[in-house]
This record gives structure tokens, C-alpha cells and sequence, in this order.
């Protein structure tokens, strides 16, 4: 089993998302059995909340489950147990790497770092910028240049 997680914040908008979208798209893909993905935020304010009402609204619309996700903390042993660990902004990837043992074994990046035309790999907070449409678009397209990615380096 290849094991992705996303990381954002408060793993309330944008991690959820991520992580909701990706499922969705190895679903449709038919990976299920060989994909597990989860999602947490560096931070605890949120801790065992459901997504945030923006970011439901915006699955909502666009037909896609959230039903099982809450809001959790990262810890260090996530930088083992997952393959892919996938953050959504700097700060992310910074906060990320504080808390990795020297060599993690994780796969570590943001996830538009595989979108090579975004000139930012940064997705903007939309707890902060209100803005879920951009978001969700954004994460769309890094999840899918995320599970081609993965599915040319898993031979998948
Ligand atoms: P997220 O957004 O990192 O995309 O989940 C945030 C959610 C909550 C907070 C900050 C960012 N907060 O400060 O509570």
C-alpha cells in the first residue's frame, strides 16, 4: 500500500480538500486498494473538527465525499508511515522538516511542486483569503499532477 498524506495549517480548508479530491481521483482510477491517503495540519486548534464550512460548501458542489475526515495533529511518526507527504505552502514544508528525523523515509514536497507551469507552489490559505473556488482548483490540478507522478515512480 502506497500511503499519501497532505498537510496544511489547521487541517480544517485546505488538507481536507486535498485529501477528499485525491481519494475521489483514486477512486475514478481505480486504485483504491493500492492508495490510502489521510490528512493532517501542523497545528492543533482544530483537532477532531470536520472541514470548514467553505471548504464542505465547495466538495459539496462539486459532488465529492468528506464525510470521514477530522481535523488531526501531524506527529513524527507520520513522517515514516507515509510515503508522500505533501504539504500546501512553505511555512508547511518548513514546519514539516522541524519535526523529521535526519533521513526521513517520506517522499516530502508541496503539492504544487508538481504542477511545473504554477510560477507559485504555494496554495493560498483560504481561511484567511475566503477564497475556495481558487483552492479548489489548485489542488484539483496538484492532485492530478500528484497521482501521475506517483503513478510513473510506484509503476502503478
Ligand atoms: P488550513 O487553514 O491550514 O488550510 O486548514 C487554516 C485553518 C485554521 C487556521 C489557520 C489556517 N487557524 O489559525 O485556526
Amino acid at each position: 500500500m502506497i500511503r499519501v498524506l497532505f498537510v496544511c495549517l489547521g487541517n480544517i480548508c485546505r488538507s481536507p480538500m486535498a485529501e477528499a479530491v485525491f481519494r475521489d481521483l483514486i477512486q475514478n482510477e481505480g486504485l483504491a486498494g493500492k492508495i490510502e491517503v489521510d490528512s493532517a495540519g501542523t497545528g492543533n486548534w482544530h483537532i477532531g473538527e470536520p472541514p470548514h464550512r467553505g471548504t464542505r460548501k465547495k466538495l459539496d458542489e462539486v459532488k465529492i465525499d468528506y464525510s470521514i475526515i477530522k481535523a488531526r495533529q501531524i506527529s513524527v511518526s507520520d513522517l515514516d508511515q507515509f510515503d508522500y507527504v505533501i504539504a500546501m505552502d512553505e511555512k508547511n514544508l518548513i514546519d514539516i522538516h522541524a519535526i523529521a528525523q535526519e533521513n526521513p523515509t517520506a517522499y516530502i514536497a508541496r503539492l504544487l511542486d508538481f504542477v511545473k507551469h504554477n510560477p507559485s507552489k504555494d496554495v493560498p490559505d483560504p481561511y484567511f483569503t475566503g477564497n475556495f473556488d481558487l483552492t479548489y482548483d489548485l489542488v484539483k490540478e496538484g492532485c492530478e499532477h500528484l497521482l501521475a507522478f506517483i503513478r510513473e515512480r510506484e509503476q502503478i
